[in-house]
């Protein structure tokens, strides 16, 4: 048995993640680290993102979401964003097919039109040709930051207010969910960052309130397949309490990793 095999074989299949979010980073220290441009990292990372997308599809994961470009990324050197958005542009379109042909959904999350044009219309392409798919749901955080997406849900949920569909009193946990870009997608089950750093970075602040976080110093162009199913065993081994007690998770035949109750 390959080591693949060995660990997959360990894997809980009733307690499976529903959602697994992913914060890619390294690309530019692998690269370094073999003397490349932190292009050659961008471009193996896009080989790390089809093991993960494959690995849960075939898992039955519902739900994948990568934090490709950030906000803040959009401060990187003008070169490195205009490589980044033109890799996310042709890997998308170049996976199209094998997306649609594995029933993958592509979902894009965040400020989609400060794309350059040429990307987006081949990101809104994918979405489009995937919007049939029932299969694992794909979303993709382009030019994305948390903070973003809050302040937008605020300007969101004053504008209902303003017109007179909604009054303060009425605000409440599913008002706000229900106005940020990830609407619709439970939340994270598991959050994985790679490339060492132990920090959030603008990433999922809502959605991540009870996720269990996983950090690995592997590099995001080394995450592969074994490292995923390592991450997922990690989890499966993690007792998720919602602010109760262990005695109150046993007991309860309606609480374990796959359904939280305090959603
Ligand atoms: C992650 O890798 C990719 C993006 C943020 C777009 P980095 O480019 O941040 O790589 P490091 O962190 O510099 O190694
Ligand atoms: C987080 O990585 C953003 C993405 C992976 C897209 P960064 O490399 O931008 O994060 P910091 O700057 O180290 O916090
Ligand atoms: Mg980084």
């Amino acid at each position: 048995m390959n080591r693949l095999d060995d660990l997959l074989s360990r894997l809980d299949m009733t307690r499976l993640p529903r959602h697994v979010a992913m914060i890619m980073d390294g690309n530019g220290r692998w690269a370094k680290q073999r003397g490349e441009q932190r292009s050659e990292g961008h471009a193996e990372g896009v080989v790390s993102v089809r093991k993960v997308t494959e690995l849960s599809s075939d898992l039955g994961i519902s739900y994948l979401t990568l934090y490709a470009f950030s906000t803040e990324n959009w401060n990187r050197p003008k070169e490195e964003v205009d490589l980044l958005m033109h890799l996310i542009g042709i890997t998308i379109e170049r996976e199209t097919p094998y997306l649609v042909s594995n029933n993958v959904k592509l979902r894009l999350v965040g400020d989609i039109d400060r794309i350059p044009e040429a990307s987006r219309m081949r990101l809104l392409r994918c979405a489009e040709e995937t919007s049939g798919c029932t299969g694992l749901t794909l979303c993709m955080c382009l030019s994305y930051s948390s903070r973003w997406e809050l302040t937008e849900a605020a300007k969101k949920i004053a504008l209902q207010c303003a017109r007179g569909e909604l009054t303060a009193d009425q605000i409440d946990e599913n008002t706000v969910a229900s106005c940020l870009d990830m609407a619709g997608v439970p939340d994270p089950d598991l959050l994985i960052r790679t490339g060492g750093e132990q920090r959030i970075s603008n990433f999922l602040l809502w959605q991540i309130a009870y996720s269990e976080l996983y950090f690995t110093p592997t590099l995001w162009p080394d995450f592969g397949k074994e490292a995923y199913a390592e991450a997922l065993l990690d989890y499966q081994r993690r007792e998720r309490r919602y602010g109760m007690t262990s005695e109150q998770i046993a007991g309860d035949t309606d609480t374990n990793a796959n359904t939280p109750k305090a959603q």
